[in-house]
């Protein structure tokens, strides 16, 4: 069943080789005084920060770099924000990947905002407005070049908060599979591991309908074949230009119109899991996704289990839907290790003593015990989840 739905994507991509030529007459559109936000340096190395500049040499060009993976409100997200205020800015340029781009869309609305930013991102008080957002990406995994939310640290209360508005939606992303060659093998595993589990987030959901699922099984297909490719031949331009791309679908919600809201509970947990100890977001979620797939196993959900089995890795329609269900989630736990994720949260320093506290928080977060998740996590099947992971 397609259920009701409200859905827009205003976001323009722009996708292919060389299409950052058309860089400054799009920023034009919004005025000459341009932010530029970047990370640690991997567009340095790879010649893009020159192309930029060059490319920009009629607009004024404030820099902000060393946006961390992870980003922090403190100082990044502040310190974006006061040199928007600070040097009039029209609109902000994001080169890099996802952290880059969250961070810049914090900034945006926090550069229209007079009181304390982390009130808009914490959504104690609701933006009004928002500065316009063009971005360059380099990495394929969050989807946030094509979807209005963002995900920002702040240290000092070990929170890490997802954020929407619609006001924070790219106004183009400019999308070259070539800026992905770079990306190292453990990125690349990590950022589709993340794509992955966004699929994943929407597929395990009531209603959903057979449309749905085709599109989410070919989107798993396709990221599960590619990345395998990319690792080994990271200048493939098909594999990359794959992973990029679907991707970009990940969050903005097309994938499950009309299907039911899930909750999302794998990224509630890896947003503690990263707020309390930085670990990389993908790494996280694959560590999570059989641990939570375990725990939500029952004759109810049994079915969505079956459908991957089935339709995604194509296993003996002859077994019991049991046995089935344990196949998939078996599947998914070797593949992520055939990518080079290692499948403990203790390999990635996670400490057990932190779990009771991780689980509270989360609860306090996002409340994944509702009835309206597709299905419900209290405390205690937190705490199952995190402790099977570790
Ligand atoms: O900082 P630099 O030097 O640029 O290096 C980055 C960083 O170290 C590097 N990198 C990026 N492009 C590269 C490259 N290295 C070589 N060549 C290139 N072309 O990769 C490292 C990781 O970058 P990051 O931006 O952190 O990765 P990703 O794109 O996976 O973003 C992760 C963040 O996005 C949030 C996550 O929670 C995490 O904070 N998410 C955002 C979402 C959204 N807005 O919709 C949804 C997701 O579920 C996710 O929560
Ligand atoms: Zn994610």
């Amino acid at each position: 069943m397609i259920d009701n739905f409200i859905y827009g994507t205003p976001t323009q991509l722009r996708f292919g080789k060389g299409v950052i030529k058309d860089l400054p007459e799009v920023l034009s559109q919004y005025g000459k005084r341009v932010l530029m936000t970047y990370g640690g340096g991997s567009i340095k190395k790879m010649g893009l920060y020159d192309e930029v500049l060059r490319l920009l040499k009629d607009f004024t060009v404030v820099e902000l770099p060393g946006i961390e993976p992870n980003p922090k409100y403190d100082p990044s997200v502040i310190t974006g924000a006061k040199l928007c205020k600070e040097h009039k800015i029209d609109v902000i340029l994001s080169v890099g990947g996802g952290s880059v781009l969250d961070c810049s869309k914090a900034i945006s609305v926090c550069a229209k905002y007079d009181g304390e930013g982390w009130d808009l991102i914490s959504g104690k008080v609701k933006a009004k407005a928002a500065l316009p957002i063009v971005d360059i990406l380099t990495l394929a995994a969050t989807g946030s070049e094509y979807d209005c939310g963002c995900v920002i640290s702040n240290t000092a209360i070990l929170d890490k908060r997802g954020y929407l508005d619609e006001l924070m939606f790219p106004a183009v992303s400019f999308l070259d599979p070539q800026y992905t060659f770079s990306v190292s093998a453990w990125q690349t595993a990590c950022g589709t591991a993340d794509a992955i589990n966004h699929v994943l987030e929407q597929f395990f959901s009531f209603p959903n309908s057979l449309f749905n699922d085709g599109i989410m099984i070919a989107a798993l297909r396709s990221l599960m074949t590619n990345v395998k490719i990319a690792i080994k031949e990271p200048t493939n331009y098909a594999a990359r230009s794959e992973l990029m791309y679907v991707c970009s679908w990940g969050c903005n919600g097309i994938l499950a119109n009309g299907s039911g809201y899930s909750g999302w509970p794998m990224h509630s947990i890896e947003h503690a899991l990263s707020a309390y100890f930085d670990i990389t977001h993908g790494a996280g979620l694959a560590i999570i996704t059989p641990r939570w797939m375990q725990e939500i196993l029952s004759e109810r959900t049994v079915e969505r289990f079956v459908t991957l089995g089935k339709d995604l890795f194509g296993f003996d329609k002859k077994l019991s839907d049991k046995e089935m269900a344990q196949k998939v989630i078996d599947e998914f736990y070797a593949f992520f290790e055939s990518i080079g994720i290692p499948m403990h949260l203790g390999t990635l320093g996670v400490k057990e003593e932190a779990i009771e506290d991780m689980a509270d928080h989360i609860l306090a977060n996002d409340d994944t015990s509702q009835d309206w998740a597709y299905v419900p996590l209290d405390k205690a099947a937190l705490v199952r989840i995190l402790k099977a992971s570790m």
